[in-house]
């Protein structure tokens, strides 16, 4: 009845941005990811007879709010699959995902839940139905089942059946490696999830973002398999900067980005200007993530420290799925 899992954050390089179902989380297009190895979640799930809720504990913290709430629910669907209705549990989860690096710990949040909270009440799923059950968590935790490069295919299904995240190459097939640069200011933030609801709501620009995913998929799971950095990095960086426009057109119009996001954009193409291929991505939130090859390393950490408004940067490589510990 106690299980024990990790599972380890992902970075968009085709973003997940719109839901067709709220509560099942149905996604408007598929999207495509890079598990990384530097930020994870270590979550223990021990359900237990006698209690009469159950309880949250983050970083050794009792949670309680917004936070519980979509815990319990999760462990909701996990008990309703297993037949397990009043069979409450303790979670008692590590995040080791620096807040400041602008990861969100959803991702290896939910992924490390599902992976202990199944295998805790003795479900035995295989990685597609815990993909399909994490996503239910938070839409992108459902491609950290996987290590390395995975797809969450949106599925047409409106009962959510056919979508789940599926692996395109495991970490050891291609080293890119990924930074985190972290920014010295922060800004109120607008949650992806009301972020993306009020995009596909309002924004003129949706139908252009939805119509151009296709294409991107394809031609970045080409860049993938024949390990062409160029054509990858500039497939990802150009539909980050399409996801960032659709907020712009949005009503009330909104950005995540800030004067340092800025400054970072542009010292990148300055860097690919001087011949070191290098190539960004930002997630809904401030921060900017740079993908760029292992023999470059130390000529990007570098000049990304020199931009002014940057208070460090996080250097990560490929990583695993899930695991149990
Ligand atoms: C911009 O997975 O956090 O990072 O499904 O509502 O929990 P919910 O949203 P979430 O959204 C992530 C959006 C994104 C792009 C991506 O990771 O694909």
């Amino acid at each position: 009845m106690k299980a024990t899992a990790k599972a380890h954050t992902n970075i968009a390089l085709i973003k997940y941005w719109g839901k067709r179902d709220e509560r099942l989380i149905l996604p408007t297009n598929s999207s495509l990811s890079l598990t990384l190895d530097g930020f994870s979640t270590t979550t223990t799930v021990a359900f237990q007879e006698g209690l009469s809720e159950d309880q949250f504990m983050l970083d050794n913290q009792l949670v309680e709010g917004e936070a519980f709430r979509r815990v319990t629910k999760f462990l909701d669907l996990i008990r309703q699959l297993a037949g397990k209705e009043q069979l409450y549990a303790k979670v008692n989860s590590i995040n080791d995902v620096p807040t400041a690096a602008g990861f969100a710990s959803s991702a290896s949040g939910f992924a490390a839940l599902a992976a202990a909270g199944t295998k805790a009440i003795g479900l035995d799923l295989d990685d597609q139905a815990l993909s399909r059950l994490t996503r239910q968590g938070s839409g992108s935790a459902c491609r950290s089942i996987y290590g390395g490069f995975a797809e969450w295919e949106m599925g047409e299904q409106a009962d959510g059946s056919d979508s789940f995240a599926v692996p395109i190459a495991p970490a050891r097939h291609w080293d890119v490696r990924v930074a985190a640069v972290v920014l010295s200011s922060t800004m109120k933030k607008v949650s992806s999830r009301a972020g993306m609801k009020r995009t596909v709501e309002t924004s003129p620009f949706y139908s252009g973002w939805i119509d151009s995913i296709p294409n991107d998929l394809k031609q970045i799971k080409e860049a993938i398999e024949g390990k062409d950095f160029e054509k990858a990095g500039s497939i990802a960086e150009a539909n980050c900067l399409k996801m960032h426009a659709t907020t712009l057109a949005a009503n009330p119009p909104f950005t995540y980005w800030h004067d340092t996001t800025m400054r970072v954009m542009h010292a990148i193409q300055d860097m690919r200007a001087d011949g070191i291929p290098a190539y960004f991505t930002i997630d809904a939130g401030p921060n900017v993530k740079v993908l760029y090859l292992p023999e470059d390393e130390a000529r990007v950490k570098q000049r990304l420290s020199e931009i002014s408004g940057v208070s460090g940067v996080i250097l990560s490589k490929p990583g695993q799925g899930i695991s149990y510990l």
